[in-house]
């Protein structure tokens, strides 16, 4: 059957060369931040540690810090926990033991692969992969807490908009969400814009939105309590109800 896929789109992909088009299998293709999992992965690997003690030192920052702040209020023993853009797990791993069930949500093939084999025996978990800003395959009103860290400065307004959307869909009623995203109105979210050169035409790593737009969307999609605040860093975090 792959033959004969390969074989058609050589013959497509002949008749297209002439219009200086070509096609591309993009499923499976690497994400931006793979090559810095699999090189925490391989550290670790080496140096007999786990993987997101080398994640966090090379962020600079403790993901246990981060979920006792901002997520373990949320969870309790009876809770389902979606995680949107879980990478290897720094945050997953702290949460998973103190819930029911958690679903993973991410595009990358790498990042889906690694958490089930990093999280097997740790608790009960699922591992969704997406090709779309959706939350497909996630029942509507099924999730207690959705969550997501480091993950909405990657994503652009119309995707964030889908997700918002997503997210209101499979929540529980009362059910809450937590996410962080760049700021460009905080001392720290000014200087990493200023910081990094961009060359005309080129686009940075990050997006980043001010704290009154993302309000107002999650509101526009019907959260309640929406709340977004700020420190001198570049994040901002966002709390909601459905
Ligand atoms: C900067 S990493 C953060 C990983 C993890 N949350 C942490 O704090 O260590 C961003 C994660 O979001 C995922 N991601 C980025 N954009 C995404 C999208 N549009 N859809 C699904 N996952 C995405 C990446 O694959 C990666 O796992």
């Amino acid at each position: 059957m792959l033959g004969v896929v390969k074989h058609a789109v050589k013959l497509t992909n002949g008749l297209l060369r002439r219009i200086g088009v070509q096609l591309v299998r993009t499923e499976g293709a690497q994400k931006p931040w793979d090559e810095a999992f699999a090189d925490w992965i391989a550290k670790a690997k080496a140096s007999g540690v786990d993987p997101n003690e080398v994640g966090d030192r090379e962020w600079n920052g403790s993901a246990l810090e981060g979920a006792s702040r901002h997520l373990f209020h949320r969870v309790t023993q009876e809770s389902v926990v979606l995680e949107l853009g879980p990478g290897t797990g720094r945050y997953t791993r702290h949460v998973l033991p103190r819930c029911r069930e958690m679903i993973l949500v991410d595009y990358s093939t790498l990042v889906c692969g690694w958490l089930r084999e990093y999280l097997r025996g740790r608790g009960q978990f699922r591992v969704q992969q997406i090709d779309k800003p959706t939350l497909s395959g996630v029942a509507d009103g099924s999730v207690d807490f959705a969550f997501a860290n480091g993950v909405f400065e990657h994503i652009d307004l119309d995707d964030t908009d889908v997700f918002l959307q997503e997210f209101h869909r499979v929540l529980k009623p009362s059910g809450a969400l937590w996410f962080n995203f760049n700021t460009l109105m905080s001392p720290g979210g000014l200087r990493w814009f200023q910081q990094e050169e961009v060359k005309p035409g080129d686009r940075r790593l990050f997006r980043f939105y001010h704290p009154d737009l993302l309000k107002r969307m999650a509101e526009m999609r019907g959260f309640t309590k929406v709340s977004v605040t700020t420190d001198e860093g570049r994040f901002a975090y966002l709390e909601a109800l459905k």
